[in-house]
């Protein structure tokens, strides 16, 4: 029998309906379109503003969209897993609730946190699970509501991030498509550089805490900025040149969406053409979790069956990686 690959062959995705744009945060901090446009490429990010719906709520909506346009019976899921860095509640899986209310009734399901790597770090943990064959139907989401740690007083952060969430389901392929190959890595004395200090384990959250706003995210802009660059680019090249691949060989970069210029590096390094890279943060800025799953969403109609696909991403910890996966149908 041929060798059991993991193939996407679903994808779903959500976004709320409230657009926060460029001129909408020039009056909330001392910022300016040209300025947001030309350093990060985004234009504008979506909220999700109603009281009481966190991440599940997004994680839900883009697993029903995929299984509205797959037609996949929730019940035959076997495994859901949630990637996300804003999880509903401290103590209560995000993912049991997610997979209960969209009827997958009979999987198993965990949360997943690696930051802005959570979803890339989760194609590899779904894999293995096709991969042993025990499993036939795995469900991997990603989604965040960055907005519910983010300070919109601090022009460093609330210009990027944006709320959203998309959804894939891993099959067995025993035709050579599906995840080929991996290379993820982390570096925690990035840790300092971005973090939403208070509110976790080593420092839970005290009145002063937020009131100086510590629950919330911080970000070293510049030198998180560089990390990516390089990291990116490197963990990229690496994955074709052990893959004996060339610019050529790839129909599509996958970069996680947190700055244009981060993506335009990776691209430059690997030399690859600016069509062949999937590009939406301007409608989006940072999901988090959520950018790779909605680039797929956005461009499935594009993806033919056999395309090389090449991921990247980069994120808090410091997390990191890259996959080469082959494409599995035509849309
Ligand atoms: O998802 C993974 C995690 N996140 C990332 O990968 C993000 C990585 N970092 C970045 O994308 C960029 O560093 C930022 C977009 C956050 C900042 O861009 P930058 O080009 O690195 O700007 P900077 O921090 O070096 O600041 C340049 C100037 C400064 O002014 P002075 O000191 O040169 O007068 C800042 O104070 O721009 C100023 N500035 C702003 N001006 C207008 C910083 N933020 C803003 C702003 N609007 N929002």
């Amino acid at each position: 029998m041929s060798k059991i690959s993991a193939a996407i062959t679903a994808v779903g995705g959500y976004v709320p309906d409230y657009v926060l744009t460029n001129k909408m945060l020039e009056g909330m901090v001392d910022t300016n379109d040209e300025w947001i446009t030309t350093r990060t490429g985004i234009k504008e990010r979506r909220i999700l503003k109603e009281d009481g719906k966190g991440t599940s709520y997004l994680a839900i909506k883009a697993a029903q969209n995929l299984i509205d346009k797959s037609g996949v019976n929730p019940k035959d899921i076997e495994l859901v897993i949630v990637a996300t860095a804003t999880p509903d509640m401290k103590a209560a899986s995000t993912s049991a609730y997610t997979a209960t209310h969209i009827g997958a009734t009979n999987a198993f399901s965990f949360d997943l946190e690696a930051a802005c790597s959570s979803f890339l770090y989760g194609m590899s943990v779904a894999a293995r699970y096709i991969e042993s064959g025990k499993y036939k139907k795995v469900l991997l989401i990603g989604a965040d509501k960055n907005s519910s740690m983010i300070n919109y007083e601090d022009r460093a952060t609330c210009i990027i991030f944006g709320d959203g969430a998309g959804a894939v389901l891993f099959e067995p392929n025993q035709e050579g498509f599906g995840l080929q190959d991996e290379y993820l890595r982390s570096d925690g004395s990035g840790r300092e550089f971005l973090q939403a200090t208070y509110g976790g384990s080593s420092y839970p959250s005290t009145p002063e805490a937020i009131k100086e706003h510590k629950h919330q995210v911080f970000q070293d802009g510049k030198t998180v900025f560089k990390n990516a660059v390089f990291n990116m680019a490197d963990v990229a090249v690496k994955i074709l040149d052990r893959n004996n691949l060339t610019t050529k060989d790839i129909s599509w970069l996958v970069a996680h969406q947190a700055n244009k210029r981060i993506i335009d590096a990776t691209a430059n390094r690997i030399e690859l053409q600016e069509d062949k890279v999937m590009m939406n943060i301007e409608k989006y800025g940072n999901t988090t979790s959520a950018t790779l799953p909605l680039l797929l969403n956005d461009y499935e109609s594009q993806l033919k069956k056999g395309d090389n696909l090449i991921f990247a991403a980069f994120g808090g910890g410091f997390t990191w990686g890259s996959i080469y996966l082959k494409w599995a149908y035509n849309s």
